[in-house]
């Protein structure tokens, strides 16, 4: 890679930021499309936003992707933000068109073409998520347009129901929320087919929780389980066993990843280079 008076740079912002995989993904991107940009990371305090985004304009960074936890602070500092970013309250891509900041989420494309490439459809199906945090509010808004039923269950249950409340509105559909007890999850499942954990459950170092019982999966549900940190999380090994369909959460990663590279580039991603270079990077990890 040749780095030149030209070459445009994007990059991540969050904190902590050590872990990301945005510039493995991103840098083995441009290289495969042979383009002249480069993409860091830089580990930005809630108290730095604001500069951060000044700093963004006055350096002429050409996009960003925004990480915990300046998603919903930094939409005040943007000119424009997609209709869908800003129900949802989260932006994690900027795009620095002429010196204006358009502020995008494609956390919930990302989860979307996870779900379709691998071969999971939406429409007429019923989506079961697990979670309301960020990452949850995004899957839900992509869901709730897509899928014809929504339930959402979090443990903090007043969460589920701001957000189901607020995405009924949106969509003018009824989407159920409940609590993560075993009977929420019970009474839900049954008559899911798209199960997705948009919790913290199971990740490292607690890969040895799952929020749902084994005994609940069967082989015509589908799962999605967005942790990626192990691999292979308890959930989806245990749902594997019961013969489901389950899809990575590197998958989610990936998509949302190639779209934010879309924006910014105006070309299509090289996925297959993009997920590459990400499971390399977690496999050594
Ligand atoms: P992210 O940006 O990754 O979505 P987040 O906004 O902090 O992170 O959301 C974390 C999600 O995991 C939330 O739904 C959280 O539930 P609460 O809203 O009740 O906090 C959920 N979560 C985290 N730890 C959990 C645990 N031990 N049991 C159940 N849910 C948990």
């Amino acid at each position: 890679m040749t780095i030149t008076g030209k070459t445009r740079v994007c990059g991540v912002i969050g904190e902590p930021i050590e872990h990301t995989l945005s510039p493995i993904m991103h840098n083995a991107a441009f290289q495969a499309l042979n383009l002249d940009y480069i993409f860091l990371a830089f580990r930005v305090k809630p108290a730095g936003v604001e500069s951060a985004v000044d700093g963004m304009r006055a350096l002429n960074i050409r996009g960003l992707n925004v990480t915990m936890p300046h998603k919903s602070t930094i939409i005040k500092h943007l000119d424009r933000v997609d209709l869908s970013a800003q129900i949802i309250n989260s932006v994690n891509t900027i795009l620095n068109k002429e010196n204006l900041l358009f502020g995008f989420n494609t956390d919930g494309i990302g989860a979307l073409k996870a779900l379709k490439e691998n071969g999971v459809e939406l429409k007429g199906r019923k989506v079961l998520l697990l979670g309301a945090g960020g990452a949850a509010r995004a899957i839900a808004y992509a869901m709730a347009k897509e899928a014809d039923e929504l339930a959402i269950l979090n443990r903090t249950v007043k969460q589920a129901q701001v957000l189901a409340k607020l995405l009924e509105k949106s969509f003018n559909k009824k989407i159920a929320a409940g609590s993560l007890s075993p009977s929420d999850i019970q009474s839900n499942i049954r008559d899911s087919d798209i199960l997705i954990n948009a919790t913290s459950v199971g990740m490292k170092p607690k890969a040895d929780e799952s929020p749902v019982a084994p005994k609940l999966f069967r082989s015509n549900l589908a799962i999605m389980d967005i942790v990626y940190n192990p691999l292979e999380t308890k959930l989806s090994k245990e749902a594997k066993a019961a013969g489901a369909k389950v899809v990575s959460g590197v998958e989610m990663l990936i998509y949302q990843g190639a779209a934010s590279f879309e924006i910014w580039t105006g070309k299509s991603a090289p996925v297959g280079v993009m997920r590459q270079a990400a499971l390399d990077h977690l496999q050594k990890v």
